[in-house]
C-alpha cells in the first residue's frame, strides 16, 4: 500500500483505502480500478492524494532501507533524546519514532526547527536564574481583558438565530482577519471545487458556528504576534500551534467526528498559557526554560515547581475569562492528561496531534522533547498506529498550503 498524488495515478491502479471528502461522504471505494473518469472526481473534489496498493519498489519510499547507515545512527540517536520522556515500547509511540526518524533522514537533518525558542547568552543564565525580583506565582498572573472581536464573537455563536451577515459585520472590521479565514477556506484544507470571495458565502458553506469559532481561534492566537523575538520565535510557536490544529482536524475525519471547527482552533490554542508566559511574563519563563534546558525534565514540569501551575491552568483560565466555548477550554486544559477531560475523544484528539507535531519537529512552544503520551487514552480512542503515516502526508500537504498565511 502507498500514498500517491492524484497527478501520478495510472489506469488500472487498485485503491487500498476508501477516498472519502472531509465532511467522510464516500468518494470512490476500496479496490476500485482507476480509469480517467476517477481521477477528474478526485480532482473536482479537491482530494490530492490517495492509498493505491502498490509493489515492493514503491513501498521502499515509506522505509529507512535506503538511508545511509552513519546518518541514519545519528539520527536514531537524537531522536531517543527527543522521545526520552515517552515509552517506546508502544506501538504508537515505535510508529511515531519510526516516522520521526524517516522525515528527517528523507529532509535535510538540519532543516528541522532545531532553534531554541530563547537564545539566552551563556553568561546570564546564572545572573537570571539567580534574580528573585521577577518571580511570581500563579495567583499573581495577570490575564489580559477580552479583545473586542472576541467579544463580539462570543455573542454570535451563543445565538442561535445570528445571520451569516452579522459574522460577515464583525470579521469584516479587521481586515487581517477576513483575509486569512478566506485564504484558509479555500485552501486544501477545505479544497472546495470551487472559489469562496466573501465570509457571508463562506458562513453558507460551512456553517455560522464553524466559521465563528475559526475567526474566534484566529483573533485570539493574533493577539500575541507582537512578542519580542528576543523572548520567542512567534514563527515557530505558530508552526506548532497550526500544524497541532490541522492534524486534529485531519484526525476527526478518520474518527468521524464532525466537530472538525472546534478541533482544528483547540489545536491551535492548545499551548495558549505558555503565551500569556513568554508575553507578560517574560524574565519568568526564561527561567523555567532555562531550567528544563538544563534538568532535561519536561517543560511543564518545570513550570509547575517555578509557579505552582502549568500552562494549561493559565490557558484554561484566559479562555474561561475570555468565555471561549467550554469545549474548546476542555481541550486545551487537557491536552496532556485527556484521560481526565469531559470530552475524552477531543481532548485525546489534540493531545495525540501534539504528540505528532513534537515528534516532526515542526515549529516549537519552548518545549524540546515529546510530552508525556496518555496511552489510556490513545488506546481508547480505537486508532491504529498505521494510519499516522497518512495523516501525516494529508496534514504536511494542507500545513504546507496554508502557514504563509500566518
Ligand atoms: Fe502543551
Ligand atoms: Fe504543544
Amino acid at each position: 500500500m502507498g500514498i500517491i498524488h492524484v497527478d501520478r495515478l495510472k489506469e488500472n491502479m487498485v485503491l487500498s483505502e476508501d477516498v472519502r471528502d472531509l465532511n467522510t461522504r464516500l468518494l470512490l471505494a476500496k479496490d476500485l480500478k482507476i480509469q480517467s473518469k476517477h481521477v477528474r472526481i478526485l480532482k473536482m473534489w479537491g482530494i490530492t492524494e490517495v492509498s493505491v496498493v502498490t509493489d515492493e519498489q514503491d513501498y521502499e519510499e515509506t522505509t529507512t532501507k535506503e538511508i545511509d547507515p552513519e546518518l541514519l545512527e545519528r539520527i536514531e540517536e537524537s531522536t531517543k533524546h527527543l522521545f526520552r520522556h515517552v515509552d517506546l515500547e508502544h506501538p504508537a509511540m515505535q510508529e511515531l519514532f519510526r516516522l520521526s526518524v524517516l522525515s528527517k533522514s528523507r529532509h535535510d537533518i538540519d532543516k528541522t526547527d532545531k532553534k531554541k525558542m530563547v537564545d539566552i547568552v551563556e553568561d546570564s543564565k546564572e545572573k537570571l536564574l539567580s534574580d528573585l525580583r521577577n518571580n511570581i506565582a500563579y495567583q499573581e498572573i495577570k490575564l489580559p481583558e477580552i479583545p473586542s472581536t472576541v467579544f463580539e464573537l462570543n455573542e454570535v455563536i451563543a445565538n442561535p438565530l445570528a445571520s451569516a451577515d452579522d459574522i460577515a459585520r464583525i470579521v469584516s472590521k479587521s481586515p487581517s482577519l477576513s483575509a486569512i479565514l478566506l485564504k484558509i477556506v479555500n485552501s486544501p484544507v477545505y479544497a472546495f471545487p470551487t472559489r469562496i470571495d466573501t465570509i457571508s458565502r463562506a458562513v453558507t458553506l460551512i456553517g455560522t458556528q464553524e466559521i465563528s469559532g475559526l475567526a474566534l481561534g484566529i483573533s485570539t492566537i493574533s493577539i500575541f504576534k507582537d512578542i519580542p523575538e528576543d523572548m520567542i520565535d512567534m514563527h515557530l510557536f505558530l508552526k506548532h500551534s497550526l500544524a497541532c490544529g490541522i492534524i486534529s482536524r485531519v484526525l476527526c475525519a478518520y474518527k468521524n467526528i464532525i466537530q472538525t471547527e472546534q478541533l482544528f482552533v483547540s489545536g491551535l490554542l492548545h499551548d495558549i498559557g505558555r503565551l500569556i508566559l513568554y508575553k507578560y511574563y517574560p524574565e519568568q519563563a526564561k527561567k523555567i526554560l532555562i531550567r528544563s534546558e538544563s534538568s532535561k525534565e519536561l517543560l511543564h514540569q518545570e513550570e509547575k515547581i517555578g509557579l505552582g501551575c502549568k500552562h494549561t491552568d493559565i490557558g484554561r483560565d484566559l479562555l474561561k475569562k475570555w468565555e471561549i466555548p467550554f469545549s474548546i477550554e476542555d481541550n486545551v486544559f487537557y491536552h496532556h492528561n485527556p484521560s481526565d477531560a469531559d470530552n475524552r475523544t477531543h481532548a485525546t484528539i489534540v493531545h495525540l496531534s501534539d504528540i505528532i507535531v513534537h515528534s516532526l519537529e515542526i515549529g516549537t512552544s519552548g518545549e524540546r522533547f515529546i510530552p508525556n503520551f496518555d496511552h489510556e487514552a490513545f488506546d481508547s480512542l480505537g486508532l491504529s498506529p498505521s494510519c499516522f503515516d497518512h495523516v501525516i502526508r494529508l496534514a504536511t500537504h494542507q500545513f504546507n498550503a496554508v502557514e504563509s498565511f500566518f
